[in-house]
């Protein structure tokens, strides 16, 4: 008989993760069934639904619905709707993947009734313990019977926090598994930057086919970039200095676009030289990324994904949990100082990327190995942990 796996979803970054982890979970030869549990902490269509329809995710067997609230609130919600579910379906393990808060609520509600708990992406450390991400990565990990990791460093991290070897397996990049099986039917740059420009007078020299016309792609979401209004106003007014050299086009997540328009700071986006944008697909995402001169951000899997894709990346953050994409990868550590952003988006510009190599096990084959190493764990211990 297969093992029963309660696969958790909750936020935007795990739609993708999770894809190719249940997409193996189906094949004939697994050893595992996936259920999937969506907390329902990321809601709007636009940051939920076509991540599952392009993804070819299957509907949710469990929808939470909790929705926004104070890290608190979330946490605690997710909790005590996971608690029941778990009660009722009696998975053989739960798997969780990432670091948002549904990770932690979910892994810490298993832990405590002794259902045992896999994660994905383990082991990533920014060593900055003001991100919420960090405390629910460490917190995670500690919990975790089963950690996968994408990267060696992350073994080093986790054996120096006392979690036994034996319980890590380094199975590469689910992340990257997706980039690759969707590369394919990725949507042009141009085709996302011309929708949502419609209606706009159109300036950018548009070619008349394919490759696209430069530009830069800028993402931006993290409460320590977006929530005070002296450092997103110093942010935007550089990116709208910077949109002279290179028309930049920004995806916006909800919480930029809500925190731009009480401090007064959309009259920046031109619609033009500085385009801002809905939140994208994952397909649009993919294209605007694969297409793009290069890439500036504050997002953990955005490095990882341009780093795949062989697109130099600039990181607005001062530290990464994700050092391969500094050290084999296309990334920049820029900080968010205005002098040292301009120094390196010139130097990007002008520089490019040298000659690289995929990290180790970034292979478009993860999930694979999960699920089969997976199978073979929770067989070889039938029993729970409890
Ligand atoms: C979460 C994750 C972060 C991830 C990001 C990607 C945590 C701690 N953080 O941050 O790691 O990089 O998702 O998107 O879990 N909102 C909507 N519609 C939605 C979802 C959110 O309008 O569908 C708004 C709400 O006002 C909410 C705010 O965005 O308060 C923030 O959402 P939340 O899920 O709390 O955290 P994120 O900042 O998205």
């Amino acid at each position: 008989m297969k093992s029963k796996v309660l696969c958790v979803v909750g936020a935007r970054p795990n739609f993708m993760k999770i894809a190719p982890i249940l997409r193996a979970m189906r094949a004939p030869a697994s050893d595992v069934s996936g259920v999937l549990v969506h907390t329902g902490q990321h809601y709007d269509p636009s940051m939920n639904d076509q991540f599952f329809e392009q993804l070819s995710i299957p509907r949710p067997d469990v929808s939470l619905n909790v929705g926004s609230g104070s890290h608190a609130v979330q946490t605690a919600e997710i909790m005590s709707r996971f608690e029941p579910v778990l009660e009722q379906l009696a998975p053989d393990a739960i798997l969780v993947v990432g670091d948002v808060n549904s990770t932690i609520a979910c892994a810490l509600v298993a832990a405590k009734k002794g259902v045992r708990v896999v994660h994905v992406e383990a082991g990533l450390r920014s060593w900055d313990r003001k991100m919420p991400e960090e405390v629910n990565r460490v917190l995670t990990d500690q919990i975790s019977d089963r950690l996968y990791v994408t990267e060696a460093t992350a073994i080093d991290n986790l054996t120096r926090e006392g979690v036994d070897a034996s319980t890590i397996v380094f199975a590469g990049n689910v992340m990257i598994d997706s980039v690759d099986f969707h590369r394919p039917q990725a949507v042009p740059g141009r085709h996302s930057i011309e929708r949502a420009r419609a209606g706009l007078p159109v300036s950018l020299a548009l070619g008349g086919g394919e490759p696209t016309y430069p530009y830069g792609l800028v993402t931006l979401h993290r409460p320590s970039n977006v929530d005070n209004p002296v450092v997103l106003g110093s942010l935007v007014e550089l990116l709208a200095e910077l949109a002279e050299q290179l028309p930049l086009v920004c995806p916006l997540h909800p919480r930029t676009l809500a925190r731009l328009e009480s401090f007064d700071l959309l009259r920046f986006f031109d619609g033009d030289r500085l385009l801002a944008m809905p939140p994208q697909g994952y397909l649009e995402m993919l294209g605007l990324m694969k297409d793009a001169t290069l890439v500036a951000t504050d997002s953990g899997g955005i490095q990882e994904e341009t780093t795949a894709l062989g697109i130099p990346c600039l990181t607005l953050r001062d530290s990464t949990e994700r050092p391969i994409t500094l050290t084999h990868g296309t990334n920049r550590l820029v900080g968010i100082s205005a002098n040292n952003i301009r120094r390196e988006f010139i130097s990007a510009l002008s520089a490019g990327v040298g000659k690289l190599s995929r990290p180790e096990h970034w292979d478009g084959r993860a999930a694979e190995r999960i699920v089969d190493d997976l199978g073979r764990w929770l067989k070889s211990r039938p029993q729970s942990n409890a």
